[in-house]
């Protein structure tokens, strides 16, 4: 099963403001956000970031995972949705033992530490925008680079709009 990590973020690494304001990521990013979801027979995210993807929509049949550690008194916001309470690393490979085949995890902050950090991703697509938010959460307990992805390398940056907005591609080395 492929797994791939996807997030936007400001220039100084927030995925979101103090407030959990999402409004600065551009539309390019919302589209490949967008596509993603698309090519992904599951989706899997914490339950704090659930509520707010389900705003996006939820019309398909793909499996959503939401973690929590309180999977009985959680609010069913989608068709073809499983709140587990377990480790990511026992999620996806139950997961793959399903018989999935391409896992995109969505976040939030604790869903992309415990997948960078323990390397469970085999690609992180990291949308960076043109704005400075001073604070919030960060996407990842240190700033992203070759040296503190321990593990990933760098495979690529495009730019995905004049105004600025780049993805970032790194990949399992
Ligand atoms: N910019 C972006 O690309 C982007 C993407 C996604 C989200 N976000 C933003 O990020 C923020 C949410 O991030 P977050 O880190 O606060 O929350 P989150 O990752 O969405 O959810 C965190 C919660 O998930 C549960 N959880 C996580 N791992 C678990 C595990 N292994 N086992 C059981 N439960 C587990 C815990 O819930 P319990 O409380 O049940 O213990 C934890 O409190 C929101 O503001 C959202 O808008 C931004």
């Amino acid at each position: 099963m492929y797994i791939t990590i996807i997030a936007a973020t400001s220039k100084d690494g927030y995925i979101a403001g103090t407030d959990g304001d999402l409004s600065w990521t551009s539309k390019e990013d919302k589209q490949l956000l967008h596509d993603y979801v698309l090519k992904s027979d599951v989706l899997i995210m914490g339950q704090v970031t659930y509520p707010k993807h389900t705003k996006l929509g939820t019309n398909d049949n793909k499996l959503r995972v939401v973690l929590t550690h309180d999977p009985k008194n959680m609010q069913m916001l989608s068709k073809n949705t499983q709140f587990v309470n377990a480790p990511l690393s026992d999620i996806l490979k139950d997961l793959k033992s399903k018989g999935y085949k391409n896992a995109l995890i969505l976040g939030g902050a604790s869903v992309y530490n415990q997948a960078i950090s323990n390397k469970l991703a085999d690609t992180l697509l990291i949308s960076v925008e043109p704005i400075t938010l001073g604070s919030g959460l960060p996407l990842y307990s240190i700033p992203l680079s070759n040296e503190s992805l321990t593990g990933y390398k760098q495979t690529s940056v495009t730019p995905l709009n004049l105004a600025g907005t780049e993805l970032y591609q790194y990949n399992l080395s």
